[in-house]
Parts: structure tokens; sequence; C-alpha cells
């Protein structure tokens, strides 16, 4: 067969937050193709990096008093170990904050102006003078015009779905700083004129992706519709790459995003000698997007309209993943839920969520159920009940009594393993088109019949009997396993990886599914698969719920009566009577260093320097608000010192609560003082 050049991607994650399993639905899938046309000996070049710009970094770095570059290098570190501890197997992970990004931008910018596909426009927009900045409509929050609802963002209402512009907000109010002094300022912006490319995009569509996504993009095709302009440009202060021959504006972050696919691949041509146009530019190539149903309009109408436009290769396919619910239910913070892929790893095997995905993922735009209990229930039952444990009775029985060597299959062991194999061409093509939850399906219709033929020639018996009449029997049994986890590779491949040991070979290729292994000795066995506890499960989600709220103060030795305080870390609720707050006794510390909690996602260690009240050491549950919670150290922090000091389990005595204020969905920040003060003075 001929050999392919491939290049894949996935979405790039923003650089704002850590993976979750969520997201781990589209890397996983799509590293399951990758492998797959991988042990094909396919040339595949699977391409990624994080998605760095925008306006929510800027902020966020800000906030944290770092640059945006320091904030982005810190989170695509969490991503990349985040993606290897998953045993995603990208040719490249980079980041679209690089010159090769910057230069493809300015390149494919200079053609759409050439060609006259961009429209330069005067707009409106809100501007926030203590932010110094543009708004842009998530930033500013207000009263819904139509219903009333309070504190809705500046696109839409959450509450009544109504859709309009920030403007139109009663009481709109700069999200960032609360600041209520907006004004109208009028300043030019850029837009790509997406009508120009209805017709080839038309066309385009339904080759290009799968029929229903097609077939919903082209709702907005009809004759009163009109494809609308798409602004590309925002203006300064913002993060990412000035727009040539116009000082102080910006690609807006979706620009950049995806021409960041073109930017690594880019890098990765350079670090490996391959040419950039005999991958990207050459037709032969195939180019894939593995992406979300969310951000389908990106990837399907101006994406390729701008390749085409700026006269790059388009995709040869976008394919369509949909979203991922947790026991039936959108992911969610307060249910324990919303877990990212580290709090994943803290309590269970990678490969665990691998087969499962792979046994729910399909080729279609359906939406994922991660059913916990059915999770555990596929992984004992199939993984390692019907599975794995062909390997392991097989492998410790020939090890322990028959010398650990493999002999000759006998006619019935050899017609299950041809049948086995036989399977191969079916396997490969349901790889190959996306449908990836019938390969454990078949995996595990060929692992029936093993165990089957196992049980019926009841080996634990003859091995005492007739143990050279056993060699044939753990011979089949262990050549079915080899057939089966080859098949599995691409959806486990450390298990895969472990299984080729045990029968010394090194990496398989599809093309190892032709041999068939006698009279050679096996390696000793090795851990494959443990079963998955109902324990790590629960204690998973409970590690994926909100930050505990305030540990309740004891009764109080102190002198002062001690009120129901404020949690720590959570804001103070509107709710709290004005006297419990007044019985507090509020404090400036200053920070002698503030310090993440080994083994707890939650709590991070201040050090706090209290001046009268000398030292102190107080823990607050502020961890995700504070990925580094050394960017606090030197801050003067205001903290309630009148509370009963209190055993946090397992980590020592809080000394005080750390006020924060914020919405804890959405983001905490600890309360600082910016004037020096005397540490331990009374602040309020
Ligand atoms: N940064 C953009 C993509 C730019 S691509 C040029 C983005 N990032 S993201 O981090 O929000 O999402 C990355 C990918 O993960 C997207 O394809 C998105 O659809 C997918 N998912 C994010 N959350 C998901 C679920 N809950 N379920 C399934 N996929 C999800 O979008
Ligand atoms: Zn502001």
């Amino acid at each position: 067969m001929e050999k392919r050049r491939i290049v894949v991607t996935s979405a790039l994650p923003y650089a704002n937050g850590d993976i979750h399993i969520g997201h781990l639905v589209e890397y996983l899938q799509t590293d399951f193709w990758v492998r797959f046309q991988r042990m094909r000996g396919n040339d595949v070049c699977y391409v990624c990096a994080d998605d760095t710009h925008g306006t929510p970094i800027m902020i966020r770095a800000r906030k944290e008093g770092r640059t945006p570059e320091e904030l982005v290098a810190e989170m695509r570190g969490r991503h990349v170990r985040d993606f290897a501890d998953f045993q995603m197997s990208f040719d490249n992970y980079y980041t679209t904050n690089s010159p090769e990004n910057k230069a493809f931008c300015e390149d494919i910018y200079a053609k759409l102006e050439a060609g006259g596909a961009l429209l330069h426009e005067k707009v409106a927009q809100l501007w926030c003078p203590s932010c110094g900045m543009f708004l842009p409509d998530r930033f500013v929050k207000g009263t819904c015009p139509n219903c009333g609802a309070p504190e809705q963002y500046g696109d839409s209402c959450e509450r009544c779905g109504v859709t309009y512009s920030p403007s139109d907000l009663k009481d709109a109010h700069c999200a960032t700083c609360g600041s209520r002094d907006l004004e109208t300022r009028e300043t030019e912006h850029i837009l790509f004129d997406l009508a120009k490319f209805k017709d080839y995009l038309r066309e385009w569509l339904p080759e290009h992706t799968q029929a229903d996504v097609a077939n919903k993009l082209r709702e907005w095709f009809g004759e009163d519709q009109k494809l609308l302009p798409w602004d590309v440009s925002r203006d300064a202060p913002y993060f990412g790459f000035e727009i040539p021959g116009h000082p102080g504006k910006y690609f807006y972050v979706w620009l950049d995003a995806p021409v960041g696919y073109l930017a690594s691949l880019k890098n990765w041509c350079g670090k490996n000698g391959h040419e950039f146009d005999a991958w990207w530019g050459d037709p032969a190539t195939e180019r894939y997007h593995f992406i979300g149903k969310d951000i389908v309009r990106f990837h399907c109408l101006f994406w390729p309209a701008m390749l085409h436009a700026a006269g790059y290769q388009g995709p040869t396919k976008v394919f369509v993943h949909g979203f991922l619910t947790v026991n039936g239910e959108k992911m969610s913070k307060s249910r324990g839920t919303f877990v990212s892929a580290r709090t994943y790893l803290d309590h269970l095997d990678p490969a665990f969520l691998r087969y499962y995905y792979a046994c729910k993922i399909n080729n279609t735009t359906d939406d994922i159920d991660l059913n916990l209990d059915d999770f555990a229930q596929r992984v004992n039952s199939d993984l390692v009940g019907k599975i794995t444990n062909l390997a392991s009775r097989g492998a410790q029985m020939l090890g322990k009594r028959l010398d650990g060597r493999l002999g000759r299959l006998d006619a019935e062991g050899r017609a299950l393993v041809d049948a086995a194999r036989s399977r191969a061409g079916a396997v490969a093509a349901l790889y190959e088109a996306r449908k990836f939850s019938q390969v454990p399906i078949e995996v595990c219709k060929i692992a029936d019949s093993a165990n089957e033929y196992f049980d019926r020639h009841a080996p634990w018996k003859t091995i005492k009997t007739d143990p050279e009449a056993t060699r044939p029997v753990l011979t089949a049994v262990l050549n079915l396993f080899r057939v089966l986890a080859i098949y599995l590779s691409p959806i486990l491949p450390a298990y895969a990886g472990k299984a080729a040991k045990l029968f010394g070979e090194s990496a398989w290729s599809w093309d190892s599914l032709g041999e068939t292994l006698e009279d050679r000795p096996i390696g000793a066995y090795e851990y494959l698969a443990q079963r998955v506890e109902a324990d790590a499960i629960a204690a998973m989600v409970e590690a994926s719920k909100p930050a505990e709220t305030a540990p309740a103060p004891a009764p109080a030795p102190a002198p002062a009566p001690v009120p129901a305080a404020p949690a720590a870390a959570v804001p103070l609720k509107a709710g709290i009577a004005f006297a419990a707050f007044d019985a507090c006794d509020l404090r400036v510390g200053k920070v002698e260093s503030c310090t993440a909690v080994p083994k707890s996602k939650k709590l991070v260690r201040f050090e706090l320097d209290c001046g009268p009240l000398g030292h102190r050491t107080v823990f607050s549950g502020i961890r995700s608000a504070y990925p580094d919670p050394s960017v606090l150290d030197g801050k003067q922090v205001v903290f309630v010192a009148n509370l009963a000091p209190r055993e946090m389990k397992g980590v020592g005595v809080s000394e005080g609560m750390v006020l924060t204020a914020g919405d804890p969905a959405t983001g905490l920040a600890v309360l600082t003082t910016l004037a020096p003060v005397n540490p331990g003075d009374p602040a309020c």
C-alpha cells in the first residue's frame, strides 16, 4: 500500500486553564487515530500548541502581578505534563506566541489585504477609563435590557437568552474593575469579508466535514441570510501580535490561533529537516483537524475561507466531535464532575480513561457520556476481567510450570488465532473511520472466545496431570491475547508496550498481526492493569469539588466574641449580618511566603508577618485561583485575626483566615493592600 503523508491537529487548548476530562475527549481520540496511522506505516505529523493570546490571559496575568509571557509559559508546562501522563503522542507541542506564528499571521494578513478580503470600519465600543482599555463583550456586565436579570455579560442574557450589544445593558460596568464610568469611543476595526466566500464555502462544506455539520452551517447560506464580516482586530492593550501598519491594533486571538497549526508544523519541520511546503503545501498531503462542536464556525467557515483567500491549502477534513457529559449531565464543579486531568491522574490509571473513551467515541457529533459506574464496570469486567486476565493467567502459569516457553499451536488453537487475526481488516477500517467505539466490541468478542477456550481446557487442572498437554493451550491463549493487544495498541500504548515486552518484542506495527509466536520463551509477567476501585472514583470526585468553605471557627478562647465568620477563601456573602462582620478583627499581614500544600488541590499555606501580633500560619483553599501561590509573596493581605486556631487535617494549624473577593466559579482574588502599612495594625 502507498504510504500516506498526513498532518493531524487537535484544537489548541487555551493557556488560561488546566486540561480537564472534557478536553481529553478530543485529545485522546486524535491520539488513537494518529497512533493507528503510524502503526500502518504512514508518515504522520501530529501537531498542537497552547492558544496563548487574548484579553482573559492579559487580565489574569495583570491580576497575578506577572507578565502574560510568564503566565503562558507556566501553563504550557502544566499542559505538557498532563498530556504526557495521558500518553499523548504529539510530534510537536508548540505555542501560538511564537515567531513562526507571527510570520504566518503577517503573511496571511498581507495576502488578504492585497486580495481585497478585508474591510476597515469605524465601530463604537465601550471603553473603561480606569482599566485603560476597550472592553470586549464578555468584559462588560450589567442588567439585561429585556428581562432585568442583573450581572449579565455584554453579549447575551443567560436568563432570557436574548442577545444585544454591551451598550444596551442597563447599569453597564467593567467586569474587571467594576467601574461604571464607561465611555463609548470610536475606533477603527479590521474585518474579514466573509460574504465574499459564500460560494466557495457552499461548495467546500459538504466535502470537508460530517453531513450534519455541513447542513447546520449551510442554514446560514440562504438567500436572505448574510455571512457577516468577521472582526479580526483588537485595540491595545492586548496580548497578541500587532498588525503591521496599524500601530495599536492587534490580531484577534481567533485569527492567530488556527494559524498556530501551521506554525507548530513549521517549527517541527525546522527541527526535523523537513520542508513545510512538502507537508502543508503539497496537494497529496492529507490535513485533518479534530475539533469540538463549539468551535465549528471558526474551523469550517472563517479558517477555510481565510486560507483560500490567502492562497494556502485548506484542510482535507474537519472532524467534529460532541461534548462530554458526566453521569448524564454537564460537567459540574459543585458535583465534583469537572475533573481536571491532574486530579484524574492523582487517583486513576490514564489507561482506563483511554479505554473507556474509546468505548464511547465514534465519528459523530453526539455528546459522549462518562457514566462513572459504567466506567468502573467496563474497565473491570472487560479490560481487566476478559482481556488482561488472558495474559496474567496464561503467562504466569507458563512461567511457573513450563519454563516460560511457548510451544506449538494445535489445530483448534491455530483456528482460533487465525479467526482473531482475520478481523484485522475490519478493525483497521473502524480506526480509519474513527468508529473507535466498535474496536473494544470486536476485541471483547475475541476475548470471549479465548476465555471460553481456556475454561473448556481447564489448564489449571491439566497443568498438574499433564503439563506438556497444557503448553499448546497456553500458547494459543497467549497468541490470542497478543492479537488483542495489537488491536488495542493505539488506544492503550503503554499497556501494549508492556505486552510486547512480555513477548520479547519491540513496538508493534499493524503487520505484527501476521506473526504467530511458537517455540520461544516469553518474559516475566509484569502487571498490566488492576481493577478500578469505587473508592478511587469517589475520592477523585471529592477532590474535584470547590474549595471547602470556612473551617467553622471552634468555640473561641479569644477575648473577642467570635461570630459566624466569613468563610476563608470564600467571598464575603451579601447575607452576612453586619454585626457578624463587625466582630471580625481584620488585620494586615505581610506574606513571607505562600506555598502550595503538598497533596492538596485546594490549600495554600501563608506564612504571615503580623507585626505586633507576631508570626501566623494561615491555610486557605484558594489554590485553583493561584496555581503558583508564590505570586503572593511579599504582598500585604487582609486576614481575620480573632478566630480560634484550627487544626487542618494533616497539614497543620490555621491561625486565621485570609480574605478573598470574587466569584468562586470564575476566580477569586486575595484582598491585598497597596499602601505600605505596619503589619498587624488594625486595618479596618
Ligand atoms: N483555544 C480554542 C481552540 C483554538 S483552535 C485553533 C479552544 N480551546 S478550549 O481549550 O476551550 O478547547 C479545546 C478543545 O477541547 C476544543 O475542540 C473543544 O471543543 C474541546 N473541548 C473543551 N471542552 C470539552 C468538553 N467538555 N467536551 C468535549 N470537548 C471539549 O476552544
Ligand atoms: Zn475596568
